[in-house]
């Protein structure tokens, strides 16, 4: 088959899988207490891929070139036996498999998900100070116990862990040195995000995005760091290494400095549409293909299709003309 690329010439390389719709956490910048509350309209169990289909459609991608496998959410570690997916992905043709979760169930997780075949993982933690982390996570988390599934993980050889901080301003800014000393000369890498308006719910405003290159300066300013060169083209965080050889941190800036040139990212939701941007409006249903009896020739054709119609690069257009879009919310379609 001739090599797959979208309208801008971009290959599909990565795929992020997200397998619930669901969190326990609410953190204030993804899942707003007041927009998912108890009357949220959450997908029914039947609507989900079961485990077999995400399999199916992830040997599906593979053939077409991704080679990397994000399991992701809402919070993934909800969904019941989470490790029984890993098994089923981890054997795929050479994948680069890996995970992104809240932490908080990870320390009881992280040696199945080990077993399992998992090979790596990110946890996201937004500040290491205690009344900081439960007002972002809105559900009173303490710190300790993602610190505790960190530690697990890293038990378990799930080293280097990746640490996702989102920085949102007059939230946790102060955060962002205390993490870089704590976490510096360990197996954890930070990353810091910039705050990012996805979905239509969590109130974004310029203003609360914290540039990169800010970060950057604060860090610098303490504690010396220089440009470490993308290890592949595509690679979304920007890395820094500190000066004195005591490890490394990366800084995505998809507000400031947005890569959509380089994105070769698609994304499945958990119940099997297929997005070929994070901020899509609109996703193209695989789940009815796979339940209609779909031959792997046929799902193969119906997403080079798509992937060929590709022409996303909502970043560098982001604008006032795009900011009221009905765009799906990121704990459905997978951070
Ligand atoms: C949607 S979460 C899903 C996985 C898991 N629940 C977690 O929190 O790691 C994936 C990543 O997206 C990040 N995220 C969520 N909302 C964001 C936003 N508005 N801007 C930037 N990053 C965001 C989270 O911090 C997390 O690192
Ligand atoms: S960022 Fe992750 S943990 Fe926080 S609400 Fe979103 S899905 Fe849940």
């Amino acid at each position: 088959m001739e090599r797959l690329v979208d309208t801008l010439g971009r290959p599909v390389r990565d795929l992020r899988i997200s397998v619930t719709d669901r969190c326990n956490f609410r953190c204030v910048y993804c899942m707003p207490k007041e927009v998912f509350g108890r009357d949220y309209p959450f997908l029914p169990r039947a609507e989900l891929l079961t485990f077999e289909e995400i399999e199916r459609v992830a040997r599906v991608f593979s053939g077409l070139g991704v080679e990397k496998i994000r399991i992701t959410g809402g919070e993934p570690l909800v969904r019941r036996d989470l490790e029984t997916l890993v098994g089923l992905l981890a054997p795929i043709n050479g994948l680069d498999l890996t995970l992104t979760t809240n932490g908080s169930l990870l320390a009881r997780k992280a040696e199945a998900l080990k077993d399992a075949g998992l090979k790596r993982i990110t946890v996201s933690l937004d500040s290491l100070d205690d009344g900081v982390f439960r007002a972002m996570n809105d559900v009173d988390f303490p710190v300790t116990r993602v610190l505790e599934g960190i530690d697990a993980a890293l038990a378990a050889g799930l080293a280097p862990v990746k640490v996702n901080v989102v920085v949102k301003r007059g939230l946790n800014e102060e955060s962002v040195l205390p993490m870089a000393r704590h976490f510096r000369g360990t197996d954890v890498v930070l990353r810091f995000i910039e705050f990012m308006d996805v979905g239509h719910s969590n109130g974004w405003r310029l203003d609360d995005v914290v540039p990169s290159a800010e970060i950057v300066a604060a860090i610098d300013a303490e504690l010396p760091l220089e440009p470490v060169q993308p290890a592949y083209r595509g690679e979304v965080a920007n890395r820094w290494r500190y000066r004195d050889g005591s490890g490394e941190i990366g800084v995505i800036s998809s507000v400031t400095q947005p890569f959509c040139g380089d994105c070769t990212r698609a994304r499945l939701s958990a119940d099997g549409q297929v997005y070929t941007c994070l901020f899509a409006v609109k996703g193209h249903d695989l789940r009815a293909l796979l339940r209609d009896g779909a031959s792997d020739e046929e799902l193969t054709a119906a997403i080079a299709e798509i992937w060929r119609a590709r022409t996303d690069r909502y970043s560098e257009l982001r604008s006032a003309a795009t900011a009221d879009l009905q765009k799906v919310e990121m704990s459905y379609i997978g951070g």
